[in-house]
């Protein structure tokens, strides 16, 4: 949720922020903006995409070798020229960019106001650096140390990167709560949200933690913690390629991080199975192991496409492990006060590695004493370095707002540690637990038949894109399928969608269901399969339009449906992994019928960084 960028060494700066903000609009696009050091500290900004704020710069001199960018997924104020960021201090030497929100600002504003501060736009950012402005001018101190004690009065979350006008040697950087990488290269600096802006210059990386302020001066990285307290920068080496940041002849990010599902999953898996062998380990998940072996109960905190991830998983432990689960959104879960007893785990689920809800669940349940296990994607996330324990996802970058490998990513990992659990604690039999690790290796090669289906869906989506709703049914397995299917089309096509379990269709949907409704049924061959027939003929006893997803060789569904979708055979636990991909592609298809921006759905952000 807003990316921010900064830049200082030989390069042009403009073009190092402008591309790292490209890069970074999955984060946001409700606006762009840039600050450079010519001639003068200079704010340029603009409502809208990057690509407007670039048209906004054409013919303009912009030599500097230092610079910050920003691109905005609105909080406090409207998406309009004012809000955007970067913001001047009220001398307009200093800006400042921000993700997060400052939570006490109308307090910290209504002060400034009282000693003549004004105020350009209506965001807490701008409230931010005009106070640091006033502690430096008050203090007679250095900005570092107007910074320093401006945070020490801060409530709220941030990263915020800082330039002084009349120091084009420095760039202070500093966070809590949100994200904030810094690429160390030869000779230069690169500030950024994530990695992807920075990947291409060096895959050299320090992740600053909350807390901590970054000084970069005179070509030399210091950083220290709101105490004043000087801290060694940890560097990281990236292990990213650039190819996967980009969209390899694909139209769209979604559309090419469905079809890298087969390996994605295979990714996931690599080095951890080999059913062969009969061989499942998870080199993230050991000190604890015993903990989540022994546990009685599981807790699964998410939210989004990684809540739905958790609802399947709430099936796998349940079924192999026979340990009772509870699947909560991090919001909700955070906001009351959780029963955590002694033997329970929690599992955090998370694509960015930085939902703030569920990092703040992760302290809550810290604070009561329990252990968790992370399941994220991208590595060194806030998300990840909280948790005790966990196993990283291997997705590679999912750059679409729209989750698709990231959660089919989180089902496999998910799985194995169900698998690896039940197979401790002896409540899965040998043959069985072999049976699905033989079946699990298979799936990478199942889902590349469900993308031959790519075209059919296409067809299917051409006569239903002008559908103002979309019923979407599923049972055991299936029914978080349903939920996951539903959410997709609502995102990216802004069609209305309601998933549902099947039989809950009785007490409530099936009220709206005629001939214009169409109802997606995910009725693969699975121990609720005559269930589900039951529950599509009540849909066409009511004129419902049925497209169902079924196992190849179905005789009998296609009897009843308009449109059959079949999807290769594999066991139900494992079927969620199958059966979501032609939802996938039902849902990007329509979007582009209806002439949607796929990537950058309105309102959305990828990663959402406040609560
Ligand atoms: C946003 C994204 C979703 C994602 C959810 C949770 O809503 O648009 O795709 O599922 O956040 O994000 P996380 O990174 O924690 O999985």
């Amino acid at each position: 949720m807003c990316g921010i960028v900064g830049y200082i060494g030989p390069r042009q700066a403009h073009e190092v922020v402008i591309k790292g903000l490209e890069r970074l609009e999955y984060r946001g696009y409700d606006s762009a903006g840039i600050a450079l050091i010519n001639n003068g500290l200079n704010v340029y900004k603009k409502k809208g995409k990057v690509s407007d704020l670039k048209e906004h710069l054409n013919g303009r001199e912009l030599d500097s070798r230092i610079g910050i960018g920003h691109t905005r997924w609105a909080t406090h104020g409207e998406p309009n020229d004012e809000n955007a960021h970067p913001h001047y201090s009220q001398s307009r030497n200093l800006a400042i960019i921000h993700n997060g929100i400052i939570e006490n600002y109308s307090s910290l504003k209504q002060e400034l106001l009282n000693k003549g501060h004004s105020f350009l736009s209506e965001t807490d950012s701008e409230v931010l650096i005009h106070f640091i402005e006033d502690i430096r001018d008050n203090n007679d101190c250095s900005l570092e140390e107007a910074v320093r004690l401006a945070l020490t009065k801060v409530v709220g979350a941030y990263a915020i990167v800082i330039m002084d006008g009349s120091n084009d040697n420095q760039i202070i950087a500093a966070r809590k709560g949100s994200p904030l990488v810094i690429g160390v290269g030869k000779d230069e600096f690169f500030l950024a949200s994530d990695a992807t802006p920075i990947v291409e210059y060096t895959n050299e990386v320090v992740y600053l933690n909350d807390l901590e302020i970054a000084i970069i001066e005179n070509n030399e990285l210091k950083i220290k913690n709101t105490q004043d307290i000087p801290t060694t920068p940890y560097i990281h080496t990236l292990d990213m390629e650039l190819e996967a940041i980009e969209k390899g002849g694909y139209e769209h990010f979604m559309l090419k991080e469905i079809f890298e599902q087969p390996r994605s999953i295979g990714d996931c898996m690599r080095g951890r199975l080999d059913a062969n062998k009969g061989r499942l380990v998870l080199g993230g998940i050991r000190e604890y192991a015993n903990k989540l072996t022994n546990a009685d109960r599981i807790i699964i905190v998410a939210c989004g496409t990684s809540w739905h991830a958790g609802l399947v998983a709430e099936y796998f432990f349940e079924e192999f492990c026979r340990i009772p689960v509870e699947v909560e959104y991090a919001s909700e879960f955070r906001y009351r006060n959780p029963v955590i007893n002694e033997g329970d785990v929690v599992i955090c689920i998370s694509q960015s590695g930085e939902t703030a809800d569920t990092l703040a669940a992760i302290e809550l349940a810290k604070s009561k004493g329990a252990i968790i296990f992370g399941v994220c994607n991208v590595v060194g996330s806030s998300i990840a370095r909280a948790t005790h324990e966990g196993a990283y996802t291997h997705a590679g970058p999912e750059i679409g707002v729209a989750s698709t490998k990231a959660f089919t990513a989180q089902l496999t990992v998910l799985n194995m540690i169900a698998l690896q659990v039940a197979h401790s604690r002896g409540t899965i039999t040998e043959s069985r637990y072999h049976e699905l690790l033989v079946e699990l290796e298979n799936i990478p090669s199942k889902v590349e038949k469900a993308l031959e289906l790519d075209d059919k869906i296409r067809e299917i989506s051409a006569l239903f894109k002008d559908a103002r709703n979309f019923l979407y049914l599923g049972r055991g397995f299936n029914f978080p399928v349903a939920l996951e299917g539903a959410l997709k089309l609502k995102e990216i096509s802004y069609i209305h969608a309601e998933g549902y379990p099947a039989a809950e269709m009785k007490h409530g949907p099936i009220a709206l269901i005629d001939e214009e409704m169409p109802v997606v049924f995910i009725a693969t061959r699975d121990s609720s399969y005559d269930k589900v027939v039951s529950n599509i003929q009540e849909v066409k006893a009511r004129k419902g339009k049925v497209i169902a997803i079924v196992t190849e060789g179905d005789a009998l569904i296609p009897e009843m449906a308009e449109f059959v979708i079949e999807v290769p055979r594999t066991d139900e636990a494992m079927m969620p992994l199958v059966s979501v991909i032609p939802l996938q592609l039902l849902s990007y298809h329509i979007a582009v019928m209806r002439g949607c921006n796929v990537d950058q759905p309105r309102n959305l952000a990828k990663s959402v960084t406040v609560e």
